[in-house]
């Protein structure tokens, strides 16, 4: 595996993959990874013929109140996993020269971005649609793997391939789960042991809603309510939002009517953690 930590070498890299009619997967990550990212790398080796792996914990997506000295990093246990994972280049770039001294071009997806996570993290996505632009700039891969966990980055990352005409696939990875439900996430190292039984509500609560439809409840109403009350049960859990809406548009739904989306996000602790299912009628 080819560490490549200057925009020009991963430059040189994709353009030479490129001629030789390889087909480049990228999974962009901010590392510190985990099965999650590990299953996307799978996912992506399938998919290309040159597998990238990005690891750069992009300081744009973090607001001055939120902890971006503080985000975990261990590049050296990353490489190692990665190494494991026939991966063929990891693209680690500083900050610095993703953002040099003058640095003020940005890229925002208006309407997607905010609604939901949009609303606590104000500049969160224009963070996010920044970093992602540059990396699909630099890297030109053929094809990208996102995790459905982040369903509102995956939508906004959708749009703007398609608003900006990069010619890249954005594929969609189901979330991986622990066992017991809790979805994986870097944010979950934050969690004692306590805080980890604790964040277990979000998946009951997902899980609730999901029983509830089968069972004929199609009021959005009713089902957040029932969300909201499981989650209430967990006296560490404060809930910042449960939101049912439409996942193309992310504009709230009264109803499910076809898919919608139910969009959890919870703090736990120090740890802010989203969660979401599709819920379908009719499914059982
Ligand atoms: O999901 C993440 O880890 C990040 O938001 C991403 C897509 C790598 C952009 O920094």
């Amino acid at each position: 595996m080819e560490i490549i930590e200057s925009i020009d070498r991963m430059r040189v890299w994709s353009e030479r993959e490129r001629r030789a009619g390889g087909r480049i997967a990228l999974v962009p990550t901010m590392g510190f990874l985990h099965e999650g990212h590990l299953r996307l790398v799978r996912d992506a080796r399938r998919r290309g013929d040159r597998l990238v792996v990005s690891i750069f914990v992009n300081p744009k997506q973090f607001s001055p109140a939120e902890d971006y000295a503080g985000y975990p990093r261990d590049l050296e246990r990353d490489r190692k996993l990665l190494g494991r994972e026939g991966v063929d280049a990891l693209f680690c770039p500083a900050a610095a020269e993703m953002y040099p001294e003058g640095y003020q071009s940005y890229v925002e997806v208006t309407e997607l971005s905010a609604p939901l996570c949009g609303r606590a993290r104000p500049g969160h996505f224009r963070g996010v649609a920044t970093v992602v632009t540059k990396l699909f700039n630099i890297v030109r891969p053929h094809v990208a793997v996102f995790g459905e966990k982040d369903f509102q980055q995956l939508q906004i990352v959708r749009r703007l391939v398609r608003d900006l005409n990069f010619d890249i696939e954005i594929v969609g990875h189901p979330t991986v789960r622990d066992e017991d439900g809790l979805a994986l996430s870097s944010r979950n190292s934050y969690l004692d042991e306590n805080e980890r039984r604790a964040a277990l509500c979000l998946h009951r609560a997902l899980e609730l809603a999901g029983v509830l439809v089968r069972r004929g409840e199609r009021n959005g109403e009713s089902l957040l309510a029932a969300v909201r009350s499981e989650i209430a049960r967990e006296p560490r859990a404060r809930l910042d939002y449960a939101e049912l809406c439409d996942p193309e548009t992310l504009q709230p739904v009264g109803e499910v009517n076809g898919a919608a989306l139910l969009a959890l996000a919870v703090w736990i602790g120090k740890a802010r953690l989203i969660d979401n299912v599709i819920l379908r009628r009719g499914e059982r």
